[in-house]
């Protein structure tokens, strides 16, 4: 059985992809910084039907609580399959270049670039133990420089001086990580959920949590030929996905 973890998982995206992930018979690890509030949703699940799926707690902010669901997927699994780094917060609003704090733009950075390459580095070694190991770091449109040069892109005037930096950074991580991870059966992305309807957004996009889920899971769960090193986003309207960077 394939085993995956999502962080940010307790809510939102990161919910409605671990119920998917668990629907297809994959045991999920189900990332939550606060466990109570994970096992709660777990318990629910579990009512409902959905199996494989466990609460762990993980604040990808905080290396000793990272550690710790390492050692447990570790003596649980003895490997790790798939990674998804979802955890993801905006920042404050507005998010000037010219007035938003280092300290404001820090804040995200550690959660959104430092906590996705924390967990990473971390789990390298389980995920290493896996025959097709997969790393889905999750984006966002206002990562891409090229879109943001396009004065014809419809969200061209969403510019955030702490988001928008974080998941650009982010994309060239993984850039970085896709390439030494080449020769091994590791695909490692970055993917787009879209903007998708959430509490990250006052529920104000048009997408919903099941499509942005399913086009995580579709640039996920793929074989030996798929791309690395790629930038997918659901909110590309060609069959690809394929985003410019
Ligand atoms: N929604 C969109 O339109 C959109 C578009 C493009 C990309 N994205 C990306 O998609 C991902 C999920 O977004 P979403 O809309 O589902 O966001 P959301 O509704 O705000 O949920 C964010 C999740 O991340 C968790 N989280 C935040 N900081 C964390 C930390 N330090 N450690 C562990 N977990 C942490 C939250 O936990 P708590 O419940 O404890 O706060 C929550 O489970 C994010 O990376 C976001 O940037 C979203």
């Amino acid at each position: 059985m394939q085993t995956v973890l999502i962080t940010g998982a307790n809510r939102s995206i990161g919910l409605e992809t671990a119920k998917q992930l668990s629907e297809k018979g994959l045991f999920v690890y189900l990332g939550s910084r606060n466990l109570s509030k994970g096992e709660e949703v777990v318990k629910e699940l579990h009512e409902k039907g959905f199996q494989n799926i466990k609460a762990i707690e993980i604040d990808v902010t905080n290396p000793e609580s990272i550690f710790k669901a390492k050692k447990i997927i570790e003596n649980e699994q003895g490997k790790l399959d798939i990674l998804i780094n979802n955890a993801g917060i905006l920042g404050i609003n507005p998010q000037t270049a010219s007035e938003t704090s280092v300290k404001d733009i820090q804040e995200v950075f550690n959660t959104n670039f430092f906590g996705a390459i924390s967990v990473t580095q971390v789990f390298l070694d389980l995920l290493k133990k896996s025959d097709s190991p997969r790393i889905s770091n999750i984006t966002s449109g206002l990562g891409s420089l090229t879109l943001h040069s396009d004065p014809n892109w419809k969200y061209y005037h969403v510019k955030g001086a702490a988001y928008g930096t974080s998941k650009s950074s982010l994309n060239a991580y993984t850039i970085v990580l896709a390439y030494e991870l080449r020769e091994l059966p590791f695909k490692v992305n970055v993917i787009d959920p879209g903007y998708t309807a959430t509490d990250f957004n006052h529920h104000s996009g048009p997408g919903s949590v099941e499509s942005a889920a399913s086009f995580i899971i579709k640039h996920t769960l793929t074989d030996e030929n798929a791309p690395t090193g790629q930038f997918f986003s659901n909110d590309i309207e060609d069959e690809s996905g394929i985003s410019p960077w």
